[in-house]
């Protein structure tokens, strides 16, 4: 028995294999080098959409949480384009340089293999700030969007914009895409108890009435899991991408 089980095992791991590496004549030449290339979009603004008629249409805004310390959220007054709701989306490609001088995108990245809903990225903001040296012009700085929880205790955590730190391993700037109806929406593959299900594509954007950091205002929340967020004071709304 133990024997078929391992037979059985290895004619599945040869027909993945066989899937990874489609017929080619002979082995593939070495890659000699990799670069990433980065993308940036055109700015847009980010829409909701709710049945709550306050937040119906309106624009989100990056509002002040702290010292260069942002968040997205509902900011009443915002109609017209300003840098407050103004948007891009950084994608990134990898090329491989063979030894035969050829340069091809590296194999298809997981994340680009659902384009209906969208390719994820990096959201970034431009902070606004006074240079010292032309205080009659504005400068910006690039800022990135990161879900933090709130806390262990919650199931929410808070749409912050803040200057990326490359050396912090496990944080950084979480993957957002926008579907083909421009929909902002998150994935992933651990959706049951198994080492990796489907990637699947989730919208669990709600706007809440309250506090984050030290500051009151309707927040653009991420709820983990299919629940309703733990405020009270919350709407369910969609995030749409409409071009600036
Ligand atoms: C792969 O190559 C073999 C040998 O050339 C051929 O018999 C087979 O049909 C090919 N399979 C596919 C999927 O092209
Ligand atoms: C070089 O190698 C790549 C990867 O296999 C291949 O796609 C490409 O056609 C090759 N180019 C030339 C000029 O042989
Ligand atoms: C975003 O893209 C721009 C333009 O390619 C690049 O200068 C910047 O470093 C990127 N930022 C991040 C955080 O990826
Ligand atoms: C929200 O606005 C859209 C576009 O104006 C409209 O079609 C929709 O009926 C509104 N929803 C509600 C609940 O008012
Ligand atoms: C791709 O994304 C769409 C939109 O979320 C979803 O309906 C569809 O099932 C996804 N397809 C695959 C193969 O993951
Ligand atoms: C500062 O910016 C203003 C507005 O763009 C420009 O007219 C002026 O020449 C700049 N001054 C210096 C010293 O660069
Ligand atoms: C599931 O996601 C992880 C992390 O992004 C990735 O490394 C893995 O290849 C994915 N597995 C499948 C089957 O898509
Ligand atoms: C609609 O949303 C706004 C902003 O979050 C909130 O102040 C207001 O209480 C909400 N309206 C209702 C009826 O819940």
């Amino acid at each position: 028995m133990k024997l078929i089980g391992i037979l059985t095992f290895l004619a599945l791991a040869s027909s993945a294999f066989a899937q990874l590496f489609p017929n080619t004549t002979g082995p593939p030449p070495p890659t000699i080098s990799a670069h990433q290339v980065i993308d940036q979009s055109a700015p847009f603004r980010l829409q909701l959409l709710s049945h709550n008629k306050t937040l119906n249409n309106s624009f989100l805004s990056a509002l002040h949480e702290g010292a260069a310390l942002e968040s997205l959220g509902f900011y009443p007054s915002t109609f017209d384009t300003d840098p407050y709701n103004t948007f891009k989306l950084n994608t990134s490609r990898i090329f491989c340089n063979y030894a035969n001088g050829t340069e091809v995108p590296c194999g298809t990245p997981p994340s680009a293999s659902n384009t209906t809903s969208g390719i994820p990225g990096t959201l970034i903001w431009d902070l606004p700030f006074e240079s010292s040296a032309n205080q009659t012009q504005l400068s910006y700085a690039p800022q990135v969007m990161q879900l933090v929880p709130r806390g262990i205790s919650s199931n929410m955590a808070f749409a912050v914009i803040l200057f990326y730190n490359e050396d912090e391993e496990f944080d950084g700037p979480t993957g957002v895409a926008f579907d083909e109806d421009g929909y902002m929406n998150l994935r992933d593959n651990v959706s049951n108890a198994a080492a990796f299900g489907p990637t699947k594509t989730y919208y669990r954007w709600y706007v809440c009435y309250g506090w984050f950091d030290d500051y009151i205002w309707s927040h653009l929340v991420w709820v983990y899991g299919p629940g309703r967020p733990d405020f009270p004071h919350c709407d369910k709304v969609g995030v749409k991408r409409v071009w600036a």
